[in-house]
């Protein structure tokens, strides 16, 4: 606990990046809605405000690339570029127009499509490290998996995932961070550039020769006359693909993590798997991969006490509000059978996760599989490292043991002891 005000930038010591609840309590019990000087932004950090920020500010935050010219920072005048179409950052009518585009192509009937390949892929990667008995979370399952699975889902070679996934991390950097690394903007510049050039010609490619995905979809989605640009289409392609990528990376490491930490409902979870589905809600709940969103105040106004100015940023702590006592009891235990768990971790309303009902999927057949198939997990010695993303939070690789195939092969005979 701090004495000062305290402030979300302590995000950048790494003892609280690594534990950032207790300064989030501490915000959310002191200063629920504050004005954090360092970051020049309110806080938000009640479960109730968080869904008003969520539901009635501004996305519309990107600064236009020709202000950027204007102010001398026309060096990130092309990310601007980009994200200024991409729907995370449109308010309606613009978002609504966009979305429902966006949404027309990707259908239930294509996250269900992509079902089965995401339970091959994971028992793929599963078989590779299962007479290891040891294996990287993060590189072995967390990583590969959303990475192949997007790249199937945008209709692009699935060769090509290595390099969407680095383009994807340094995207990623935008979207989580405070922007305290100036010194990054010109790697992020590089990779959007180079993500722009890739996408123009993967859709040369499939206008020539169709190629069913998520980005042939987007070309040929048509409401009332009304279709994507091939700006549009690339800026939501790289938007679609980064918030598919890290978040689903962190949701498999942060979820395996905390069941080591709570080996009491590791084994309720292995007992029965029918709780997977509210084991992975518990999960989104108590470590969000996806932590806080910025908005701005669309008019001026009164927020738990304080009077936020029109176009003033505002900061949506998430996790903070997953943990709030008046919404969520005892907000701080871990319990994989929660019910009524309606947490903040995919947002809410009009910019509500576009993917949410694919990483559920992701999420759900990972944990399956792992439980399933992988018996007695402990977590290696050493230090956990956490990315310096503050808002998409997530581990650098997490070192896990477990029992190896010959021992598998008698636990699931019934033979094991413990
Ligand atoms: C566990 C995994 C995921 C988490 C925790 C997550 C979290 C979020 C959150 C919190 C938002 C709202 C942000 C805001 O309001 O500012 C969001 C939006 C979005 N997500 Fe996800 N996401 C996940 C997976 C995915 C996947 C798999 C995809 C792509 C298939 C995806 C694509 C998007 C897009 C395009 C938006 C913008 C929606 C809009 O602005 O209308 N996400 N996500």
């Amino acid at each position: 606990m701090v004495d000062s005000a305290p402030s979300l930038v302590r995000l950048l010591e790494p003892e609280v990046l690594a534990n950032p609840y207790p300064l989030f309590e501490e915000l959310r019990t002191k200063a629920p809605v504050y004005w954090d000087p360092f970051l020049h932004a309110w806080v938000v950090t009640r479960y109730q405000d968080v869904v008003r920020v969520l539901h009635d500010f501004s996305a519309d935050r990107t600064p236009t690339p020709e202000y950027l010219e204007k102010i001398g920072l026309g060096d990130i005048a092309p990310i601007a570029q980009v994200m200024v179409k991409q729907m995370l950052f449109l308010d309606p009518p613009t978002h609504t127009r966009i979305r429902s585009l966006a949404s027309y192509a990707f259908t239930p009937q294509r996250v269900e499509i992509l079902r089965g390949h995401i339970r091959d892929v994971v028992k793929r990667l599963i078989d590779d490290v299962a007479p290891r008995g040891e294996m990287d979370v993060i590189a072995d399952l967390a990583e590969p998996l959303p990475y192949v699975i997007t790249a199937e889902m945008l209709g692009v070679p699935v060769e090509d995932a290595p390099q969407l996934k680095i383009w994807s991390q340094d995207f990623a950097e935008m979207l989580g961070n405070f922007q305290h690394n100036p010194d990054h903007f010109p790697r992020v510049r590089r990779s959007v550039e180079e993500m722009t050039k890739y996408f123009e010609s993967a859709i040369r490619e499939i206008k020539k020769h169709p190629r069913e995905g998520l980005i042939q979809s987007f070309l040929t989605a048509e409401i009332d006359g009304d279709r994507f640009t091939e700006e549009e289409t690339i800026a939501n392609t790289i938007v679609t693909m980064v918030g598919g990528q890290e978040t689903t990376t962190n949701l498999i490491g942060n979820g395996v993590l905390t069941l080591l930490r709570h080996p009491l409902e590791l084994e309720r979870l292995k007992a029965d798997l029918a709780l997977i589905p509210s084991a992975v809600e518990e999960m989104l709940r108590y470590e969000p991969p996806s932590q806080h969103t910025a908005r701005l105040a669309p008019y001026d106004l009164e927020l738990g006490g304080k009077e936020i100015r029109k176009r003033q940023a505002t900061i949506a702590v998430m996790a903070a509000g997953n943990r709030d006592p008046e919404r969520f009891p005892e907000p701080n235990r871990f319990d994989i059978t929660r019910k009524d768990n309606r947490h903040l971790s995919f947002g809410w309303a009009a910019h509500f996760c576009f993917g949410a009902a694919l990483a559920r999927i992701e999420g759900q057949v990972s944990f399956e599989e792992m439980v399933r198939r992988l018996p007695d997990w402990s977590l290696d010695e050493g230090p956990l490292v956490w990315r310096t993303n503050l808002g998409l939070r997530g581990l650098r690789s997490l070192h896990i043991q477990f029992g190896t195939t010959e021992r598998y092969k008698s636990y699931i005979s019934g033979s094991k002891s413990a």
